[in-house]
């Protein structure tokens, strides 16, 4: 059975002052049908960038190329009218900031009741609907609360709104960038609970950008690990992070002690990230690895399988989880 998204190969190129930047350079991964994929990286590691492009939300002037698979069709390639129905459907994006996909103008339940007018419901089921959303959302009182406005809201209830929102178009994917980020700790919690109990419950696939670890950890079946616009490794998430197979994940759990199996003291990651404009030849993190050789100076490593459904971009992949 084909996966519901594939991205092969996948390349943006942005247009900059200093020429063409290559902020992702070949990503591959697969969302199979129900199941949260947690993308992970530094600051400008290309996160967003592939979850925009997957959306097809990109800054002007981007070249796409590569190949993106929506259950087996080639949606690059497919017209706007059907890139927009995916869009708009299928897929439904939750961002850090929720007042970017609230109007804030309207109430909160028509604008949710709006996406289900426009799928076609009936008008007298729209509002019990709304309801059912926005309870799903875990926002108490619905039935009162669908007349606030956004800024009624607090930020956390604006999450939920927002979820509700997401929810509305009956998707199969949710695409989650930073949900939780902006968000203080006890909030950001009970956000990544509803989020990993909606996903199971409704059977949703979701893509979850984070630059946090620990999100990942909770609530992530797989991971990609991504560095400077590539993937460094992927693979299952509890498997990924309790047995890195790539020196930047290593670094990246030890990063964290809440993480870190073997002991609770934090190593913050040494030398800064490679960003696309000045990405080292070779393999990208050489100048912070550890393990890092002649070859891995000279020589891109392929992303290769390293064990069952265990990928990794390192050209010593076998040595890492003895060292
Ligand atoms: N509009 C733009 N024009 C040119 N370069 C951009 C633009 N937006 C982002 N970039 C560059 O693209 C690269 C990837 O950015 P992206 O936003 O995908 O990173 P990220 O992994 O999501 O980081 P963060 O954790 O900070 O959100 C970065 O180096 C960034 O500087
Ligand atoms: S290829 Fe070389 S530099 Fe890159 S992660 Fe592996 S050992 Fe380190
Ligand atoms: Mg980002």
């Amino acid at each position: 059975m084909s996966p519901l998204l594939s991205v092969a190969g996948l390349v943006v190129d942005l247009p900059s002052p200093a020429g063409v930047l290559r902020v992702v350079d070949g990503v591959s991964f697969d969302i199979p049908e129900a199941t949260t994929v947690g993308l992970i990286g530094e600051s400008g590691s290309g996160k967003t960038m592939t979850a925009n492009a997957v959306i097809g939300l990109l800054p002007g002037g981007a070249v796409l190329d590569g190949a993106l698979r929506w259950r087996g069709e080639d949606v690059l390639r497919a017209d706007p009218g059907r890139r927009r129905r995916l869009r708009g459907r299928e897929i439904a994006m939750i961002f850090q900031d929720p007042l970017a996909a609230l109007n804030p103008t309207q109430r909160i339940g028509r604008q949710v009741g709006e996406i289900l007018r426009r799928s076609g419901m009936r008008r007298d089921e729209v509002r019990r609907r709304v309801v059912e959303l926005f309870d799903r959302a875990g926002i108490p009182e619905p039935s009162r609360r669908l007349r606030n406005y956004p800024h009624e809201f607090s930020g956390g209830m604006r999450q939920r709104a927002m979820i509700a929102l997401a929810l509305a178009g009956n998707p199969a994917l949710l695409l989650a960038d930073e949900p939780t980020t902006a968000l203080d700790v006890t909030v950001q919690a009970r956000i990544l609970r509803l989020l990993r109990s909606i996903q199971r419950d409704e059977g949703l696939a979701m893509l979850l950008v984070s630059h946090d670890l620990r999100v990942v950890a909770h609530v992530a079946h797989q991971v990609v690990v991504m560095y400077a616009g590539r993937v460094a490794e992927r693979g299952p998430t509890s498997a990924v992070l309790s047995r890195p197979a790539h020196p930047y994940t290593r670094a990246l759990v030890q990063s964290v002690p809440a993480v870190r199996t073997r002991t609770a003291i934090a190593h913050p990651l040494p030398g800064a990230p490679a960003s696309p404009a000045r990405r080292p030849a070779g393999c990208a993190f050489h100048p912070r690895c550890p393990l890092a050789r002649e070859r891995c100076r000279s020589e891109q490593p392929v992303v290769r399988q390293v064990a069952d459904g265990r990928w990794s971009a390192c050209h010593f992949a076998g040595e890492v989880s003895r060292s």
